[in-house]
């Protein structure tokens, strides 16, 4: 039970007719935000304040859990092999790695929170993974030391096609461009081509070009706002719609974003606020947060247990999407489905046909810039349009230098030609059967195996999931990428296929996963004490961290 839920519970049904009709919205209000600290961000923020920083020293390293000697011993023995191994076999790319960190904030960040914080220091010394490769083909990586890797970071959603593909993207659409070369302010005319696909696939009358999915986002919610005449946003527990300060309140944003209610996705309660305020002027909704309503994007830096949860309904969330859009409707809220990630992932028309909704907005980019980066932003006339005929002065300014880059219009160009192209249709055929399918053998491996690590997925979008209570999940990503998987920075949290994987390639990764995992087994890191819970791992962390302010006060 929430708070809201608890003080409305309080108050009796009697009682609340003696609040005020604005308390009544309040609390309305309050009891629309999912129970999690996903959906109480201000109280996410102001706990990941109290923090302190505290971490381990080596001997607490392996018995975070309590684990016994003879456990901690194997773990050690396991940790100490694998970090020979990474020194030995990634000794240059971790070299440019280090000295490249000083002058690379991003790289001190990501690098920082690959792993629970407590934890971060000894992994960093001990297993230097690297952040620079020199070539990628097929569905590989190769790495400054030489060593290939089967590359499941998906560029971060980009690599739909797989990276040859959009080599050649490039280069077609740089050939294209190459007569008018860098100029910007006027237009090239392959944008025409361009306009008129995004129109056909997304349905609705019009486009404006962006340099990044965030800068798409950031003029869809100001459009909404402009036209609606309305202040505030809704985004849903735990979605991620890119790092600008209004789609992000909480934990990561430094400034309150005051003009945002964070609800909770399916969730009958949104549905009643977003009938009776008169404040919201557009809803945001990132599909990919079907495969973890209400949750956030699942890093490992996070995984101080095993409690994460992930797996789609996908005639659920269809019929969620559905009553969403009648109630924005209903209410003159503007929908925006931001399909930057899902977008031509999930179905030629993206998540939109996929889960059967028509919103009045939709967001793309990554793999739409065949490429090179881009945002994108499809609308209706009536919300698209910039300025009123009526009050000539108020208008709603929107411009970016780089919008349109002839060079990024060229490469979209020939993505979008690609993907009218029959191999190009044919890879949608049957695409969740197949990789459902490869997910339901790779769980089947791992069980029988006695493993406790399963699978979750959204077509080629795939997240790793726990079965035992544990502190050292995130071990796996140490352990895969000794095997030859790359993960992105976030770890096992997030996993995404290129469409190019064969079932060969597909079989190996398979292989090398179990593996990986057999190995972590082998070293103890899953061991757990008899009735230990995932509550209890967190209890004893909230314990630490309580110890930690009395020391550091
Ligand atoms: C759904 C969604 N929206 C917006 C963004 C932001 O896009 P960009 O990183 O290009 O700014 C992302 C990026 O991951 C995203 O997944």
């Amino acid at each position: 039970m929430t708070l809201s839920s608890a003080l409305l519970a309080f108050l009796g049904v009697g009682a609340v007719g003696l609040v005020a009709p604005k308390g009544i919205a309040r609390l309305r209000l309050s009891r629309a935000k999912h129970g999690s600290l996903t959906g109480h961000v201000r109280w996410g923020l102001r706990i990941a304040r109290m923090i302190p920083f505290y971490e381990y020293d080596e001997a607490r390293f392996f018995t975070a859990d309590g684990a016994p000697p003879a456990v901690a011993a194997e773990r050690e023995k396991g940790f100490r092999r694998l970090s020979a191994l990474f020194h030995a076999r990634f000794a240059r790319t971790a070299a440019l790695t280090a000295e490249a960190r000083e002058g690379i904030s991003d790289l001190q960040f990501t690098g920082t929170y690959r792993v629970p914080f407590q934890f971060s220091r000894i992994v960093r010394s001990a297993l230097p993974a690297g952040n620079f490769l020199a070539r990628s083909a097929g569905v590989t990586v190769t790495d400054l030391d030489g060593n290939d890797f089967y590359d499941l970071t998906g560029s971060y959603g980009v690599n739909l096609l797989g990276t040859d593909a959009y080599k050649a993207l490039i280069a077609e659409g740089a050939a294209t461009a190459a007569d008018l070369g860098p100029l910007l302010g006027g237009l090239h005319p392959v944008v025409a081509d361009n306009v008129r696909r995004l129109r056909a696939i997304s349905g609705l009358d019009e486009v404006s070009f962006h340099m990044s999915g965030t800068e798409a986002v950031m003029q869809a919610v100001r459009l909404a706002r402009y036209h609606t005449r309305r202040s505030h946003l809704v985004r849903f527990s735990g979605a991620y719609h890119g790092w600008w300060g209004d789609v992000q309140p909480g934990i990561g944003n430094p400034v309150p974003a005051d003009r945002t209610y964070t609800l909770a996705d399916m969730s009958e309660r949104t549905l009643r606020v977003l009938a009776t305020r008169r404040n919201i002027a557009c809803v945001l909704v990132n599909p990919l947060q079907a495969l973890h309503p209400n949750a956030g994007a699942p890093g490992d830096s996070s995984l101080v247990d095993s409690s994460r949860r992930a797996g789609v309904d996908r005639v659920a969330y269809a019929a969620w999407l559905r009553r969403l859009a009648e109630t924005c409707r209903a209410s003159g809220i503007v929908l925006i489905m931001d399909e930057v990630f899902t977008g031509f992932r999930l179905a030629p028309h993206g998540a939109c046909e996929y889960f059967g909704v028509t919103p009045d907005l939709v967001t793309y980019g990554k793999t739409l810039g065949g490429g090179l980066p881009v945002g994108v932003l499809c609308g209706r006339h009536d919300l698209m349009k910039r300025y009123r005929d009526d009050r000539p002065v108020d208008i709603c300014f929107a411009r970016g230098t780089f919008n349109a880059h002839p060079y990024v219009m060229g490469a979209m160009d020939a993505f979008l030609r690609h993907m009218e192209t029959a191999p190009a249709r044919a890879l949608y055929d049957g695409l969740d059967a197949r990789w459902d399918g490869r997910a339901a053998a790779l769980n089947a491996r791992l069980e029988g195996e006695g493993l406790p690590v399963r699978v979750a997925n959204l077509s080629t979008i795939w997240t790793v999931l726990y079965t035992v209570p544990s502190r050292y999940n995130w071990m796996l990503q140490y352990y895969l990428r000794a095997e030859g998987l790359l993960l992105s920075w976030v770890g096992s949290g997030r996993i995404i296929f290129s469409l190019n994987y064969t079932e060969a390639d597909f079989a190996a990764v398979a292989d090398r996963f179990v593996a990986a995992a057999r190995a972590m087994h082998a070293d103890g890191w899953w061991w757990a004490a008899g009735g230990t819970t995932n509550k209890a791992l967190r209890r004893a962390v909230l314990r630490e961290t309580f110890v930690a302010r009395k020391r550091a006060a």
